[in-house]
């Protein structure tokens, strides 16, 4: 059947911002104010993102909870965190601008929980030197996005919800707008603008154990390689230590660092507080080695080091896996994470009212009494879409990437609490990015018709071939063999092996059938999802084959420790001329000499002031 382009719905703005999580609508926010149109794609539904899986807090050097902290300090915890791969820029922008955001949004709404004399009260977590988490209770992602979302659909943003973004269309090297369907009815629509600002997540659901939803499936890192952007760091993937592992229908679901950072400690089938015994060398000056030691940096002791469980994500979770490989893991497969004996039950229900409620619901399981069972979940991706560190702008002219989908500013690791603050400094920033380049944009670019006809082809296939596999049973074995593979802990053979499986997975997903008509079709929708989580399934295990060395959220059996050389490249990813995925090491530039001396710098110099 020829296809009519005149017949497709066609929708124009100065600006598409594709997702509707923090960092999208922070974007969008940001274009309204700059005074473009601006139009939100989202797949799902307002408020149904991932962000709200950052359940503890945000993270900016208030210095509410301890006067003692601010960005330089909060600069350094995140470099170190990400074991010094974190683009400096993007991680100065992070540190110094992510106050002025917590402020902001408190002028927008959100009602922080308080210290005593009333400011944003601060919490502790993983790698934070000082209670850093502006949070509301552990449902800090939630009020974010209910705060952002409110400001944005008052600022004037055109929202289209259930409309999944297929593919970039260009003019020349220059975005000219975007295909998409309706979920609903099955048809599709041509956005016409001049920039596109990816907000669109990571892709947690090439795991089995995950704490991401079905929309996490690397849409936007698929769009943004196809269309020519390069993809930065993705070995880099986060293991959240501490995910759900009981019953097996929830396994994956976040269990907030919030606990441990209101005190819950994690204990083998032993009883044994084990995080002591993982303490890795070049923490170890700042961490407690002793029970009693930890208590008192709990009970607020400046003096003292905080405690193992506080250890960055990438530590603990390595250790709840080697406990439960050592045979000492929970009854089912796990960690226990303990605050029942550590906090009075009021004081769990105030500060922990969700995972009160999750585990009572889900598990049947009260945290009051008794401890949780946890274990690590894939929770998010360091790596992703490649920007230039302050316009966002990928190196496709007037494509953007802001938040999980885009990489270079955690490094090796994420500090927990940081993508909250990252999606507000960055979508801000691709807001004030796409605006600018959208002044220097006087004519709608051209979108050429054969482009969309093609798109549609493409995402047709899977509903207009007559046979063809199940998409469902594919993506069940992509999960295992991600699982299989490339897990918390990787070696050569199985990198290897790995990417011969993700190869067959794709040959088979280039042949599925899509069963149904083309109106709310999950086949359909699944088939498509495969295409981007494929993609970024070959990326990740590319990219951790070529690194051989373990850094931060990529570990290899035959590689156990950092190298000085590998700091010293990015692993970039791009499509080459014959259409096959190019793996590049990329030097990584020097540290301005300013922010390299505050790196490397002691905490007694940082609080001297003598850096
Ligand atoms: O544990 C948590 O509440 C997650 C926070 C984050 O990923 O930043």
């Amino acid at each position: 059947m020829a296809l009519d382009i005149s017949e497709i719905q066609t929708i124009t703005h100065d600006v598409v911002v594709v997702g509707a999580g923090g960092a999208g609508l922070r974007a969008a926010i940001e274009c309204r104010l700059q005074g473009l149109d601006t139009g939100v794609v989202c797949k799902s539904l307002l408020g149904k993102a991932h962000t709200v899986m950052a359940e503890g807090g945000a993270a900016a050097a208030l210095g509410n909870a301890d006067s003692r902290d601010n960005w330089r300090v909060h600069f350094r915890d995140t470099m170190r965190g990400g074991k010094f791969l974190n683009v400096w820029q993007m991680a100065e922008h992070h540190a110094r601008q992510a106050p002025d955001r917590i402020r902001e949004l408190e002028e927008w709404g959100a009602v922080f929980d308080r210290t005593k004399d009333g400011k944003i009260n601060q919490r502790n977590f993983g790698g934070h030197r000082y209670p850093r988490l502006a949070h509301v209770g552990d449902r800090t992602g939630l009020e974010l996005l209910r705060t952002l979302q409110d400001k944005a659909i008052h600022s004037g943003m055109y929202t289209h919800m259930e409309c999944t973004a297929l593919r970039l269309l260009k003019d020349g090297d220059r975005i000219s707008g975007l295909l998409g369907y309706w979920r609903d009815t099955g048809r599709f629509v041509l956005f016409r603008c001049k920039a596109v600002i990816f907000a669109t997540g990571g892709a947690g659901k090439a795991w089995a154990v995950t704490s991401n939803s079905w929309e996490y499936s690397g849409d936007g890192q698929r769009m943004a390689y196809e269309a020519g952007a390069e993809l930065i760091d993705m070995e880099f993937t986060q293991f959240h230590p501490t995910g759900m592992v009981w019953p097996p229908s929830v396994k994956g679901i976040l269990v907030t660092e919030g606990v441990r950072g209101e005190g819950g400690v994690l204990l083998n089938s032993e009883n044994e507080r084990f995080m002591f015994r993982y303490i890795p060398e070049k923490f170890a000056a700042e961490t407690a080695d002793t029970i009693e030691e930890g208590e008192r940096w709990l009970n607020g002791d400046t003096k003292a080091r905080r405690p193992p469980e506080l250890l960055t994500r990438d530590v603990v979770a390595r250790a709840i896996n080697a406990e439960v490989n050592a045979g000492r893991g929970s009854k089912h497969g796990g960690a226990y994470l303990d605050i029942a004996s550590r906090r009075p039950a009021d004081v769990i229900k105030k500060k922990l009212p969700s995972m009160y409620h999750q585990f009572k619901e889900l598990a049947e399981v009260d945290i009051t009494r008794e401890p949780m069972e946890v274990g690590p979940t894939l929770h998010y991706m360091m790596g992703g879409i490649r920007v230039e560190a302050t316009s966002q702008m990928t190196r496709v002219p007037g494509l953007f990437a802001a938040g999980e989908c885009s990489g270079g500013m955690h490094g090796a690791n994420r500090l927990g609490g940081n993508s909250l603050s990252d999606l507000l400094v960055f979508g801000r920033l691709a807001g004030i990015g796409a605006a600018a380049y959208c002044a220097e944009v006087k004519e709608q670019p051209e979108i050429r018709d054969e482009d969309v006809k093609a798109a549609i082809r493409w995402a047709r296939a899977p509903l207009d071939r007559e046979t063809g596999e199940n998409p469902f049973v594919i993506h069940d074995d992509m999960r295992q063999v991600m699982g299989r593979h490339v897990g918390i802990w990787r070696m050569k053979d199985g990198l290897e092996q790995g990417l011969v499986e993700i190869g067959k997975l794709t040959a088979r997903i280039a042949n599925a059938k899509a069963s149904g008509t083309s109106q709310f079709n999950p086949s359909w929708s699944e088939s498509i999802d495969l295409q981007g989580l494929a993609l970024s399934a070959e990326a990740v295990a590319r990219a951790a084959l070529a690194r051989e060395e373990s850094r931060g959220g990529h570990s290899r059996e035959d590689f156990l420790d950092e190298s000085k050389e590998w700091v010293k490249v990015n692993i970039v990813i791009r499509k080459g001329e014959d259409g096959r995925m190019e793996v590049v090491q990329v030097p990584r530039a020097e540290g301005p000499p300013e922010l390299v001396r505050i790196a490397n710098a002691t905490l007694e110099q940082l609080e001297a002031g003598d850096v």
